[in-house]
């Protein structure tokens, strides 16, 4: 496995795909990798030659209250698991090779990132795209894989790809779930025994509220319920739009436990 620190390594790498006609898919990780990321791996091998993954704790997408210090990291941990995959390269950038001019925030999606998660955390998305785009430049991927674990950026990224031209095909991969149905996430691992317990569920209410079994407040109120403390929406959408009009086929949950935030969902009727 290629370990790529430097943008001129990373150039290098680039360029010597391109002159064996080698087609690249790209998973952009901020590390802790999980089996979830990892699926993400395994289906870029069935559409490209190589992959490359990334993995960089981007300073953007966190608000000054949020944990960018405490972010698990992982690196040792996380290049074992990338070898024994066998990813062709990682490139392990710093914050001087994506912030050249400073913690800069050049993107934002209009629509799609506003609602849900662009109420809760309304400079998130505009990190993501910012970062997501800078990465997509320097890596210059022919596709690049996101979880659906994470539907809105999922949606937020396509859009910054129409929008701007950017010759990278979006694939999104189902979300990868424990035993007990809970969403893979980095952020897992704050969970105390207690929380895991409260947290599994999650997906059941999602499942009957994707179902049609229970409506809005009741999913809202059995999560609170299941021990969830607060719960930032629980809602059906519209999957393009992330808006409650038109086709109603996606519920989105994002709810705390103790100072975890889970967010997960599902197509409707599955
Ligand atoms: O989903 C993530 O891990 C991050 O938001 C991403 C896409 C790597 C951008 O920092």
């Amino acid at each position: 496995m290629n370990i790529i620190k430097t943008s001129k390594e990373l150039k290098a790498y680039r360029d010597a795909l391109n002159n064996n006609g080698n087609t690249l898919a790209f998973v952009p990780t901020m590390g802790a990798l999980h089996e979830g990321h990892l699926s993400l791996m395994k289906e870029g091998f069935k559409h490209a030659d190589q992959v490359i993954v990334s993995i960089f704790v981007n300073p953007t997408q966190f608000a000054p209250n949020e944990d960018f210090d405490s972010y698990p990291r992982t690196i040792e941990e996380d290049l074992r698991k990338l070898k024994e995959i066998g990813v062709s390269a990682v490139w392990l950038p710093v914050v001087e090779d994506l912030y050249p001019n400073g913690e800069e925030i050049d993107m934002h999606m209009s629509g799609v990132s506003e609602p849900l998660e662009g109420e809760f955390r309304p400079h998130f998305f505009d990190g993501v795209a910012t970062v997501v785009s800078r990465l997509f430049k320097a890596v210059k991927p022919d596709m690049a894989l996101f979880g659906e674990k994470d539907f809105q950026q999922l949606q937020v990224i396509r859009k910054m790809v129409k929008e701007h031209n950017v010759p990278v095909q979006i694939i999104g991969v189902e979300t990868a779930r424990d035993e007990d149905g809970l969403a893979l996430s980095s952020r897992n691992a704050y969970l105390s025994k207690e929380e895991h317990q409260a947290a599994i569920k999650l997906n059941k209410i999602l499942k009957d509220l994707a179902h049609g079994n229970i409506g809005e407040a009741i999913a809202h109120e059995m999560l609170l319920t299941a021990g969830f403390d607060k719960v930032d929406y629980c809602t059906l959408r519209n999957s393009a739009t992330l808006q409650a009009e038109g086709l109603i086929d996606r519920a989105l949950v994002a709810a705390w436990i103790g100072k975890t935030r889970l967010i997960d969902n599902m197509a409707v009727n599955t």
